[in-house]
């Protein structure tokens, strides 16, 4: 038995699969999330940890005699929140989050104190990442600055809270911009440039690696009688690819959940700085992954249900897949934008609405940007060589056959749905646990899913859709301000 815990910014989810793979038990609890100020998102780590031993209470619960045969435990989470620790290992403040983007000014700051920082990180230095946060503390808060002990990652710090470990996997660490993500190691000229060293940071393992053992007093709480050794596990992304047998060169998938993902596997690290491509580390060993991500998807759809007053579900109704191309172009950037522009002060935009304009067009044109703003990835990607023939695809828009159609028809590529849902971080999680427990060989473990249908492109709106794209990307440029 392997438990995967995934820390996710909604909730904590942990499943509990057996030798087979298969999820004998689930539990999940949810989380709340603080915007204190504009641009803000905080969360307390503490409560982080409350949710995921209710989970595991659950669970124990019952399925006690199965968790009495845990052998290993994966972790997976929301990446690049900075959680800190002083001396005494006590919380100095509340997270600040992935999607916290009040460090615009310090991204620029950064890139100024380490002029070759893209070319090791390999990154752009993004609002959303794990330094320029650091880099806003020091500024703002600089007595909560100088306490800091260590900085860990949301995963992180609940694995410090069950084994004692200060440890990060590769794949989580990509993300902080501290990591030389070439070499798989620290950086210090990166580290230096937020007047850190490594004494802050965690130890490095591969996700499918060793990082420590469950506390004994935690072993009793939940009834095990051996010992439950911790993977290093991953970024959710990463560990999401680990579920979805995302793992060999050239696999793709895409999430169409509130930020939109679009996830390829590399052989050799691939960066693409100006079209702020996000490479990093998978969570296995000498393998290295591309994204491109969206940070408004279906939560574009969620705003539009918001405005009208329909629900996501009534607004997605009315779009039925045999639809032709609208003439109206909408712009996804409610929240700012990371692939290709990263810019957090970029802003939405319907343009060509007309006395006919419907919540049911509407809708369409939502869904349409959302899979110009992935194909803007793909052109991304492209850039450096990397391709796909099809995509696994996850997520609440996944829901929506005439958005995968879009979807499918605006990157003239084959889109497969998944049997079983359940697909995800926290089961990637468990896969890497299996490998760390059993040394296990990560590809063997990380099998991909059985296909409920694939969605193939439809060639009148490939061809529609040629157009309305050349539109859609001329459009950020001109609306600038
Ligand atoms: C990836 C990213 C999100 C978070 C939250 O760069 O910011 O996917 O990991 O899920």
């Amino acid at each position: 038995m392997y438990l995967g815990i995934d820390a996710g910014t909604s909730s904590i989810k942990t499943v509990l699969i057996n030798d087979e793979q298969h999820i004998v038990a689930s539990a999940s609890e949810a989380l709340e999330l603080k915007r204190p100020q504009q641009g803000w998102s905080e969360q307390r780590p503490e409560d982080w940890w409350e949710a995921t031993c209710k989970t595991i209470d659950t669970i124990s619960h019952s399925h006690a005699s199965d968790i009495k045969q845990l052998r290993g435990i994966g972790l997976s989470g929301q990446m690049h929140g900075a959680t800190l620790l002083d001396k005494q290992n006590e919380i100095i403040r509340p997270a600040i989050l992935w999607n916290d983007v009040r460090s615009g000014q310090e991204c620029k700051d950064i890139e100024e104190a380490c002029p070759e920082s893209r070319t090791i990180a390999g990154n752009i230095a993004m609002a959303g990442f794990t330094a320029p946060k650091l880099a806003w503390l020091r500024k703002h808060e600089p007595e909560n600055f100088e306490r800091i002990a260590k900085v860990l990652l949301p995963k992180d710090y609940l694995r410090f809270c069950l084994s004692g470990e200060y440890v990060s996997d590769m794949s989580d660490a990509s993300g902080t911009l501290w990591l030389d993500v070439g070499k798989r190691q620290w950086s210090d000229a990166l580290l230096s440039a937020t007047g850190l060293s490594r004494e802050h940071m965690p130890t490095l393992v591969e996700g499918s690696e060793f990082s420590g053992y469950l506390h004994k007093n935690l072993q009793q709480r939940w009834g095990i009688t051996q010992p439950v050794i911790i993977a290093g596990g991953g970024g959710d992304n990463a560990a999401s690819a680990c579920g979805m047998g995302t793992v060999s060169s050239g696999n793709a998938f895409i999430s169409l959940g509130t930020s939109g993902v679009l996830f390829v596997t590399n052989q050799h690290f691939l960066p693409n700085t100006d079209k702020a491509v996000h490479a990093f580390c998978h969570a296995l060993p000498n393998v290295w992954h591309q994204m491109g991500v969206i940070l408004s998807a279906t939560d574009s759809l969620q705003w539009l249900s918001s405005v009208t007053g329909q629900t996501v579900a009534e607004l997605s109704a009315q779009v039925s897949e045999n639809i032709t191309a609208t003439e109206t172009i909408f712009l996804p950037y409610l929240g700012g934008e990371r692939t290709p522009h990263n810019d957090p002060h970029a802003r939405g935009a319907f343009v060509g609405l007309g006395h006919l304009s419907t919540p049911q067009s509407l809708t369409q044109s939502v869904m349409e940007g959302v899979a110009f703003a992935f194909r803007d990835s793909h052109e991304a990607l492209l850039e450096t060589g990397t391709d796909f023939e099809s995509a696994l695809v996850t997520g609440g828009g996944a829901r929506s056959k005439a958005w995968l159609t879009i979807l499918a028809s605006v990157l003239n590529r084959s889109i497969e749905v998944p049997e079983n849902s359940d697909v995800g971080a926290a089961l990637g999680a468990a896969r890497l646990a299996i490998c760390a427990s059993d040394n296990a060989s990560p590809v063997d473990v990380c099998m991909q899913p059985a296909i409920k249908k694939v969605v193939e492109p439809n060639a009148e709106l490939v061809s529609a859709y040629k157009d309305s794209y050349e539109r859609f990307s001329s459009l950020y440029s001109k609306l600038k301000r």
